[in-house]
């Protein structure tokens, strides 16, 4: 089928600028005439070699999935790909698009996500170029994008019918040939060759073991039914919201105690499952819940770290680990041990691509309910509930015993993040102005530290700035830190992923190693850095907030 190709002039929007994960506006925004268009047109701009070239198309299901796919099919084509792949329904999970775009040995893919945000006509809708690699576009490719996205005169897009996103098959437009294919396939196919799916079978199909998977009305949902459910028997029902809404049933799909509250009141009831798990809106996030047990995503990810070995895919040990900046520490500890190396990013999954890619590392995480390995480029959340399946199979004991052993031995960093969201654009800055000046003078802060009475001397203040040890790029300004003498942190940044206002983020950490201390509630214990936190950066004085909306 021939087809018409028509170059519409169009004029630059001047925000289109993409944060940590990617480009994400209100739904709004993205529905005005040329926005999406600029954009996509400014990532084809950017791209070499796309000429014949596969491109993956995907996204979580959101409102204006299906539609903004369409146009994105539409330009690929007028753009002179050669081979568009697009999930049945369009659907892809992050982590399966990372896996179908290195599968297939594509240019890359566009993945369209606001993540854990809500959805619908006014919420949030997102979109991200993921590399060759599988994984969220480096930080040079963003900015080439944003400066293209400054220039931009014109757009690139076929007159073609739309296609059925419901039929699996190839169609012809053009020279271009559109693939639909089954979103969990290539995914589960991955999953099997990482894990023991005989033995989280038996497990599961056991009748002893109870599990709930909660996949909050997300996209999570077709993949949870596939894997938990029609693979490794888990009885139906186990997957529970597992049917994608548009508008995530008008909730926000962020999996934390405070958003996944059906799976957390079913956890912490009296006779509740054993094992709980949630996902977000593109199924990259987990939370990991025991019977009335809560596990922090750094600890999750230092614990898998340290019983990797019992997972046939990582059976050789791992070459090394690394975490996000405001991480715990308590995935150092392991490595530590093991005698590998762990790496310390900036905040965001695009710092583990080329320590991933160079194979320096076989395993990474993020305290926002991130946590990952070498076998995509994103984050993963079924994997991860496959780690934990996968251990607990092998180690026959409850999640709570397995968390309090692993304290035992590495010690627990009592971790919390609070919040501050929905606060001023121009109250964020002020404040991060505030502390950047502090932090340059650590001589003041030690001196402020001890008026305060602080338990703990200062050992070093900064703003974290990254150079990456495979290709040497610097990022700077990736947050503020103050670092304590016992191992304590303080860490203060602003969101890069919100779409109103700014959001303070204040993470919080204290290493205990003595037994008897580890059981404590993590607020009590942190209540000292916590107070501390808030002053020293004058929250309430130049924001107005006494207390944040979230505490993770
Ligand atoms: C947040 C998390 C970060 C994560 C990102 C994408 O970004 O903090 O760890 O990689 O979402 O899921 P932030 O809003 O803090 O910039
Ligand atoms: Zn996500």
């Amino acid at each position: 089928m021939s087809v018409n190709i028509r170059e519409v002039a169009t004029t630059p929007f001047n925000d289109q600028k993409p944060g940590t994960s990617g480009l994400r506006k209100k739904t709004r925004q993205f529905q005005q005439p040329g926005y999406l268009e600029n954009f996509v047109q400014a990532i084809f701009n950017t791209l070499p070699g796309k000429a014949g070239a596969k491109l993956v198309v995907g996204g979580d299901g959101r409102y204006f999935n299906r539609e903004a796919i369409q146009t994105i099919i539409r330009m690929a084509v007028a753009n002179g790909l050669g081979e568009i792949i697009v999930g049945q329904h369009g659907f892809l999970s992050t982590p399966a698009a990372s896996c179908v775009i290195r599968k297939y040995q594509t240019l890359g893919g566009i993945v369209l996500s606001a993540s854990h945000n809500p959805g619908g006509p006014d919420e949030d809708f997102g979109l991200k170029f993921n590399a060759a690699n599988g994984g969220p576009a480096p930080e040079q490719l963003t900015n080439a994008i944003y400066v293209a996205s400054k220039e931009i005169e014109s757009y690139r897009i076929s007159e073609s019918e739309d296609i059925d996103l419901d039929t699996l098959g190839d169609v012809h437009i053009g020279n271009a040939r559109v693939r639909v294919i089954d979103p969990v396939a290539d995914y589960a196919e991955l999953m099997r060759s990482i894990f023991d799916f005989g033995k989280i079978g038996a497990m599961l199909k056991s009748g002893d073991f109870g599990f709930c998977f909660d996949a909050m009305w997300a996209i999570t949902g077709i993949y949870a039914k596939a894997i938990f459910e029609e693979e490794l028997g888990a009885p139906r029902g186990t997957v529970i919201n597992g049917e994608p809404l548009t508008d995530f049933g008008g909730h926000h799909p962020d999996p934390n105690l405070v958003h996944a509250k059906e799976l957390v009141a079913k956890l912490f009831s009296d006779d509740g499952p054993d094992f709980g798990a949630a996902s977000d809106g593109d199924g990259d996030r987990n939370m990991i819940l025991g019977r009335q047990f809560y596990v922090t995503p750094s600890d999750s990810v230092a614990i898998i770290a340290a019983n990797a070995r019992l997972i046939p895919g990582y059976r050789d040990g791992l070459r090394g680990v690394a975490r996000s900046m405001p991480t715990s520490a308590a995935l150092d500890a392991v490595a530590s041990k093991l005698g590998i190396p762990c790496f310390e990013t900036p905040t965001g999954w695009k710092f583990f691509g080329n320590l991933l890619d160079a194979g320096r590392i076989t395993l990474c995480g993020e305290e926002s309910f991130g946590t990952g390995s070498d076998h995509v480029r994103e984050k993963d959340g079924i994997w991860a509930v496959l780690c934990w399946l996968n251990m607990l199979a092998e180690r026959q004991q409850p999640v709570e015993d397995i968390v309090h052993e692993h304290w035992l031995t590495y010690g627990r960093n009592f971790y919390t993040r609070h919040d501050f969201e929905g606060i001023s654009s121009e109250d964020g800055a002020a404040i991060m102005e505030h502390l950047r000046t502090l932090v340059a003078s650590p001589k003041q802060v030690s001196d402020w530290l001890e008026n305060e009475g602080a338990e703990t001397g200062l050992a070093s203040c900064d703003d974290f700035a990254y150079t990456d040890p495979v290709d040497e790029s610097i990022s700077e300004n990736q947050g503020i830190r103050l670092q304590f003498s016992d191992g304590s942190r303080i860490i203060y940044r602003l969101s890069g992923t919100g779409t109103v206002g700014a959001t303070l983020r204040v993470y919080i950490e204290k290493p205990v190693k003595e037994a008897g201390r580890q059981q404590a509630d993590t607020q009590e214990t942190l209540a000292e850095l916590i107070a501390l936190s808030r002053k020293f950066a004058r929250i309430e004085e130049i924001s107005g907030r006494t207390e944040p909306s979230v505490i993770t």
